[in-house]
């Protein structure tokens, strides 16, 4: 099923900071990933916005506070709207985390990490399958940064993330900076963490730069993305069939052109190992 989904290209998480910009050089993004919370509930001229949005751009909607891996079960209310925002856009795919935000009914606003265990496995795969009660359109899984790492682990992050995509049948939305800034923080071996995943499953990427702060790499989509990210990119495009990839640039905003420059370098990427039409 993943390889059917559509090329969509190298594309942007949007900001509203570069509307204008961006629509001077529409021609430049393949396409937009929106943040699906900054329009649940959203006030009129929000909506305005997204229709504006689609109506010149594919948009992928990205959730984060779903919270895919709360014992306790989804927010039931919060699905539905989801739900309803993602039929709206009708997309040909969407995309969460691999995390919890959520417990015993507190919101915590932060992507926190799972502790890697069949337990945990199962708790994400029965929220998963609840999901596709309510959405029926593909849902690619992303890795995230932590900035502790939960005990008694019973297999690798990597193994974790793939019990759950093969059980849940999900994609990947492999972001290279996690990786990378997980690697960095924490002394692992990147080949060993790529050599344990699913590559075929890997339908997104997500790339940016994090700044150092007394010697941890923290990600804060922040700065340009950095030599070894750009790297790893390389390698993943020479093996895996991307669909997409998204620069999600939030803090310390450059201008629009440094954001293009950046796309274009993703798109050369792309284009030295055969792929897409570019
Ligand atoms: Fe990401």
């Amino acid at each position: 099923m993943l390889s059917h989904l559509p090329k969509l290209g190298v594309g942007l998480g949007f900001r509203p900071q570069f509307k204008s910009d961006l629509f001077l050089n529409r021609q430049q993004v393949d396409f937009l990933e929106i943040v699906a919370e900054h329009y649940l509930d959203a006030p009129p001229e929000k909506q305005e916005e997204l229709e504006l949005l689609a109506a010149h751009f594919p948009i992928i909607p990205h959730a984060i506070n779903l919270s895919l891996g709360s014992a306790e079960g989804l927010d039931i209310d919060y699905l539905r709207k989801l739900a309803a925002l993602i039929q709206q856009l009708n997309p040909p795919w969407w995309s969460e985390h691999i995390c919890f935000t959520k417990a015993g009914g507190i919101d915590i606003g932060h992507l926190s990490p799972l502790p890697y265990t069949q337990e945990a496995v199962e708790v994400l795969c029965q929220n998963i399958s609840e999901v596709r009660r309510w959405i029926d359109i593909p849902l690619i899984l992303e890795n995230i940064t932590y900035m502790v790492q939960l005990p008694d682990a019973e297999m690798t992050e990597a193994q974790f993330l793939s019990e759950v995509l093969e059980r849940s049948d999900c994609g990947l939305l492999l972001d290279i900076t996690n990786l990378y800034t997980n690697a960095v923080n924490y002394g692992y071996d990147i080949q060993n963490f790529l050599q344990e995943l699913p590559w075929e499953r890997i339908v997104q990427l997500h790339f940016v730069g994090g700044h150092w702060h007394d010697g941890i790499l923290i990600d804060s989509h922040s700065q340009s993305t950095p030599v070894e990210v750009w790297e790893l990119m390389n390698q993943v495009l020479s093996c895996a069939s991307v669909k997409g990839i998204v620069l999600e640039r939030d803090e310390n905003l450059p201008t629009f052109t440094e954001l293009i420059g950046e796309l274009q370098q993703a798109r050369e990427i792309v284009r030295s190992h055969g792929k897409w039409d570019y």
